[in-house]
């Protein structure tokens, strides 16, 4: 039967005599795929192995730094590459849900056929692609989806015309993370949720701003770390804050406000294709909701999506 033991050393063996001396470039997302990927890769050629982090300015709050501190305990060989504007120039005046995750994916290919150039002689591209992203085609590690649906022959960027080595392809995303755990990857990255790839993006319904996701990533921060702060964080599949392109009312003293809208959703789910929305405390939710409206300026208003998948899905884009 299968045991995450035996997978690491068979692959890591396969992967040896496949790979041999040669160099592979892979793009780390934060994510639990991205991440087992790249350690499964380290145990197997160590330093041939080129991590690649980019900062695409639509991550949570801290996550850059906080993300690449961590690889860096793990010994990892990573470079983050800060973006962030490049992104949001990109996006500038995008409000359509499509256009968006294309502006991101074209400008995620640029960023990292630049950084892969830089890398002399490489020939493998890693990628933390697993079985339902093979059955469903979409992925929750960003850079795959992107890279997968570019397959136009011809004016491929360099790092597109790499061999491709996928070494989670036959697993499911609860079988990833004991594999990482016999990795002695940390429980808490193993345990991080589902981040789609186009970020933040496809959470600021309408037009993107750098004050809009500054103000969706303190948002979202309050929510998350309220999770965490009450034990429910494990509890949930996927949790975040959608930032509505709708002002409504309020009052603050004796004046009267007109601000933003934020919807909290946070599901329960086995492989993300259906979902329930989450029962959590109304306590809980009454704490978040003063602590969000208290603390995020333009803020005023906060709801709870109670909508499951399908026909509702998880992202409102
Ligand atoms: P939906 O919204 O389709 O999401 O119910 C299912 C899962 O996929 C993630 N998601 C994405 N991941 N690029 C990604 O890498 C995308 O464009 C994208 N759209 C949705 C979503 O966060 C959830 O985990």
């Amino acid at each position: 039967s299968w045991t995450p033991g035996a997978f690491v050393d068979l692959t890591v063996a396969e992967l040896k005599e496949k790979i041999g001396g040669d160099k592979v470039v892979l793009g780390l997302s934060g994510g639990v795929d991205s991440t087992v990927a790249a350690m499964l890769l380290h145990k197997a050629i160590g330093k041939n192995l080129y991590c690649i982090f980019v900062n695409n300015g639509l991550l949570r709050k801290n996550e850059f730094e906080d993300v690449l501190h961590q690889y860096k305990d793990m010994g990892l060989n990573v470079k983050g590459v800060d973006s962030s504007a490049r992104f949001l120039d990109a996006l500038a005046g995008i409000s359509d849900p499509e256009l968006k995750r294309k502006a991101i994916g074209n400008t995620f290919i640029e960023v990292f056929d630049d950084e892969a150039h830089e890398i002399k002689d490489v020939t493998y591209l890693a990628q933390g692609t697993i079985y339902p992203d093979v059955i469903e085609s979409i992925s929750v590690n960003g850079p795959s989806v992107t890279i997968k649906s570019h397959h136009n022959v011809g004016g491929l960027p360099d790092f597109m015309k790499l061999k491709v080595v996928e070494p989670l392809r036959m697993l499911f995303k609860d079988e990833v993370r004991r594999v990482g755990a016999e990795l002695g990857i940390d429980k808490v990255l193993l345990g991080r949720h589902p981040f789609p790839g186009p970020g933040l993006a496809i959470r600021i319904l309408g037009d993107i701003t750098a004050e809009k996701v500054r103000i969706l990533q303190e948002v979202d921060h309050v929510f998350i770390q309220g999770l965490r702060d009450w034990g429910l964080y494990d509890k949930v599949w996927q949790a975040g804050a959608i930032l509505l392109p709708v002002q409504s009312v309020g009052v603050m003293g004796d004046e009267r406000t007109y601000e933003q809208v934020v919807a909290l959703r946070a599901v329960e789910s086995t492989d993300g294709m259906t979902a329930d929305w989450v029962n959590l405390p109304y306590e809980f939710l009454q704490k978040t909701s003063n602590t969000i409206i208290n603390r995020v300026k333009g803020v005023n208003r906060v709801v709870y999506d109670i909508s499951s998948k399908p026909p509702a899905t998880i992202e409102w884009e």
